[in-house]
């Protein structure tokens, strides 16, 4: 890998940019803000030469828990990093096709890694994305194409912190001068949300569900405060004793307590980064707020758990989904910011 400054000595350009997510990944143009935006599934079956995929994003989702035995649903990523490598160069290549232009026949990209990453991670996501077709692939914390994303000067000598709230992973990050000053990050969010929600239907309501069931529920009534008037929603499942279809409401404040544990989490990973964080800092973030996005940033009273517990403003980007593939769109023709990214090769 070529060092950063080497890379940027040159006028730094990328063609694509990418956030490949643990439950979306989304791909932005320059110019054009995100033009793609699926699920992180891909569905695969034996074939003559492997396994081959059958299905990609949405499509292949729709397959979870529906699958007959020769066919697989797969999440290349788990907690904001790959975890499966044929998967993951599978989703991009399929997902790279489905761009509108045709000019890209071996593209640059950019693509946003979760700032704690370790070297081994980074190089996973770097030759997913070659063997993907990717011709030079820069790397930038998601962190910062938030930042860029909600439209935060980050070059400046002003601290911003941004807490990235997605399915697999929770990270907060101060930026001062384009870099990143403080890290903290722990792979709990939307997905453990889930798992939570999944886990107390059985042991609480003795009701078995699967994974889209539960994500829907968190996502419609799925609350961290207490509510006087808490909507609810009626599910479907099996029931753990008789084994037969059972239909259950269930209200927003049934949810409170089994997201806790993952809301407190959120929470105390936002105190710890603020801890760490310089004085002078410190005193551009009170000034300034926190900003939070990902899709998870969308739990009904999150933000405000998070305000009463820092006494911070906290504001959600305009976009909390997109932001930071947006923000990544916009960094592709600026080579000032490229040259923030974290490494090419
Ligand atoms: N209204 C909502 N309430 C609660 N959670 C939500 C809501 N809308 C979306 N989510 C959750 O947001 C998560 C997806 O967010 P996002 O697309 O930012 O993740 P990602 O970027 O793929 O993951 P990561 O960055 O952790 O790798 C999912 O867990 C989804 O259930
Ligand atoms: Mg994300």
């Amino acid at each position: 890998m070529r060092s950063l400054r080497d890379a940027t000595s040159k006028k730094t350009t990328a063609d694509v940019a990418i956030d490949l997510g643990t439950s979306n990944t989304r791909l932005g143009l320059r110019g054009k803000g995100v033009v793609v935006d699926q699920p992180s599934f891909v569905a695969t079956q034996a074939g003559s030469r492997g396994r081959e995929v059958v299905a990609i994003g949405k499509e292949a989702r729709r397959m979870l828990g529906r699958t007959p035995a020769n066919t697989q649903v797969v999440r290349p990523v788990r907690e904001g990093v790959v975890a499966d490598f044929e998967a993951t160069e599978q989703l991009l290549r399929h997902l790279l096709r489905r761009l509108p232009t045709t000019t890209l026949l071996r593209p640059r990209l950019l693509v946003c890694i979760p700032s704690s990453t370790t070297e081994v991670e980074r190089r996973a996501v770097t030759e997913s994305a070659r063997a993907a077709g990717g011709r030079e692939v820069h790397l930038v914390a998601t962190a910062v194409a938030a930042a860029v994303g909600a439209g935060l000067s980050i070059s400046e000598a002003v601290g911003n912190m941004i807490v990235d709230i997605g399915g697999g992973r929770v990270e907060v990050a101060v930026t001062s001068l384009g870099g990143l000053v403080v890290r903290r990050s722990v792979p709990i969010a939307g997905d453990a949300m889930d798992e939570a929600v999944r886990n107390w239907l059985r042991d609480a309501r003795g009701l078995l569900v699967g994974e889209r069931t539960a994500e829907l529920l968190k996502r419609r009534v799925g609350s961290a405060v207490l509510l006087q008037d808490p909507p609810q929603m009626r599910i479907r499942g099996r029931d753990l004793e008789t084994g037969a279809p059972r239909e259950l409401d269930v209200s927003a404040n049934d949810l409170v307590e089994p997201l806790g544990a993952m809301v407190e989490q959120i929470r105390d990973v936002v105190l710890e980064a603020l801890r760490e964080t310089p004085p002078e800092l410190c005193a551009d973030i009170v000034a300034q707020g926190v900003l939070v996005c990902g899709g998870s940033a969308r739990l009904y009273g999150l933000t405000d758990v998070l305000r009463d517990a820092t006494g911070l403003p906290v504001l959600m980007a305009d976009d909390p989904d997109l932001c930071i593939a947006e923000g990544a769109a916009r960094m592709l023709d600026d080579s000032a910011l490229l040259a923030r990214s974290l490494e090419v090769s």
